[in-house]
């Protein structure tokens, strides 16, 4: 099976050793499985392979200098460290395993690896007796204790001459570990329905009314959803989004026709998971009215028209009549508030019967609607208190990636 890395963000560090090579096939191999690659050099690397080799294979230009301020002013080593949702050092000599183990931050690479608050992985490459030292597999301990993911090394003979453990693991199989670090299973077994994008209501032929929901944050939640390990149906109002590997997409356009679409692919998940295992997830910004007629034609503006009455009528609301099944799935809604976020956010919860709301504050122009980036906090109804889980500002897809492992909790507490 290729490697799945759609969106991923894959900050790769090169350090000195023969092995850098091939790092250059392991971009393409990463990028290949959709993964948006940033790559940062150490000193030694550069005499083995040239940033414009991986520059060129990257698309982007390679980072080398902590102090150089023309890359710190396009892109800052934090923010740098901050976009990755994985940092891989490949190939990683014993020295840089030494320092990132003992947290020096000496130069760009080690500094970004502090900094980082994503996943982190290695793949070693050394001479085997290097690779055999106690100091070697202290360090490599002590970072797996810390959670950081070791990939290979392999053994066979090495560009020394020796045999032996320490050769770095090839392109394919590293992509392959990168892309198993965002498989969780958390959610095997489960049926996931998720409405996303906007809505539009027809008030004639060629006018409509709608909404700025870009439908990014649902599509990234049914991306993370599927690596988790779940069947996701995907009902999308129209947006300009493509669909995520593995993910079944059913397009709709108004409010009505979303309904219709999540009753018929929940009643469905029912039959076949069990409402235990079935959740529906509301991200989509449904218009709450509709124009109460649709004209046949194009409505005609006449010449001392200056206003124009248009009467609204109530659109039904999904996530509701979906929380109102019988038996019926765990159901998460979002709420997207200007003012009082949590107040309305709570009170949504418990009118609308939803086991869990994630609310945010679209009025922030650097989160929500438009934006690649989010911060929400979670609310569900604990026996005798409100349970509570905020999710600092991140891209949507690591947001998504968080409410998965949220999701997966609330299903455990409910079976
Ligand atoms: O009431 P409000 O629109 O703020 O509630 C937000 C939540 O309700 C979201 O999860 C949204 O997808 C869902 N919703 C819905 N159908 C509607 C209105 C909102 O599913 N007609």
């Amino acid at each position: 099976m290729s490697a799945r890395l759609t969106n991923k963000r894959i900050l790769l560090g090169v350090t000195g050793g023969i092995a850098a090579y091939k790092s250059a096939e392991l971009i393409r191999r990463l990028r290949d499985a959709g993964a948006e690659v940033q790559v940062v050099m150490t000193a030694a690397a550069q005499e083995f392979i040239t940033p414009l080799t991986l520059q060129a294979l990257s698309g982007n230009p390679v980072h080398t200098s902590l102090l150089d301020p023309a890359a710190e002013a396009a892109m800052g080593h934090i923010e740098l460290a901050r976009w990755a949702d994985l940092i891989l050092i490949a190939p990683a000599s014993a020295d840089a395993i030494a320092r990132i183990t003992q947290g020096i931050a000496n130069d760009l690479l080690t500094t970004l690896w502090l900094a980082a608050a994503g996943k982190k992985a290695i793949a070693p490459a050394m001479n085997q007796q290097m690779w055999a030292d106690a100091a070697t597999q202290a360090n490599l301990g002590v970072l797996r204790e810390r959670g950081v993911a070791v990939f290979g090394p392999a053994s066979g003979l090495q560009a020394c001459g020796d045999v032996g453990a320490g050769r770095l693991l090839e392109a394919v199989e590293l992509a392959e570990c990168c892309a198993e670090q965002f498989n969780s299973g958390l959610l095997q077994g489960r049926e996931i329905i998720i409405t996303a994008g906007p809505t539009r209501e027809a008030l004639d032929p060629v006018r409509y009314m709608s909404n700025h929901s870009s439908g990014k944050m649902g599509f990234a939640l049914a991306e993370a959803c599927v690596e988790a390990g779940a069947r996701v149906t995907l009902i999308a109002g129209p947006v300009h989004l493509p669909t995520p590997d593995r993910v079944h997409r059913v397009d709709v356009v108004c409010a009505r026709d979303m309904l219709a679409a999540s009753e018929e692919a929940v009643a469905q998940a029912l039959s076949r998971a069990g409402h235990i295992n079935t959740v529906f997830i509301a991200t989509a910004a449904v218009a709450d009215y509709r124009p109460a007629q649709v004209a046949d034609q194009k409505i005609k503006k006449g010449e001392k028209d200056d206003t124009l009455d248009i009467t609204l009528i109530r659109n039904p609301d999904i996530v509701a009549t979906i929380a109102g099944l019988n038996p019926r799935p765990l159901v998460m809604g979002f709420a997207a508030e200007t003012q009082s976020v949590e107040n309305y956010a709570t009170s949504k919860l418990f009118r609308k019967k939803l086991d869990m709301i994630a609310c945010n504050d679209v009025s922030r122009s650097d989160i929500g609607f438009q934006s690649d980036d989010n911060a929400m906090t979670v609310f569900w109804p604990e026996q005798d208190h409100l349970g509570r889980h905020e999710l600092a500002k991140a891209s949507k897809h690591e947001i998504a990636r968080q409410l998965t492992h949220l999701l997966a909790q609330r299903l455990g507490a409910r079976a």
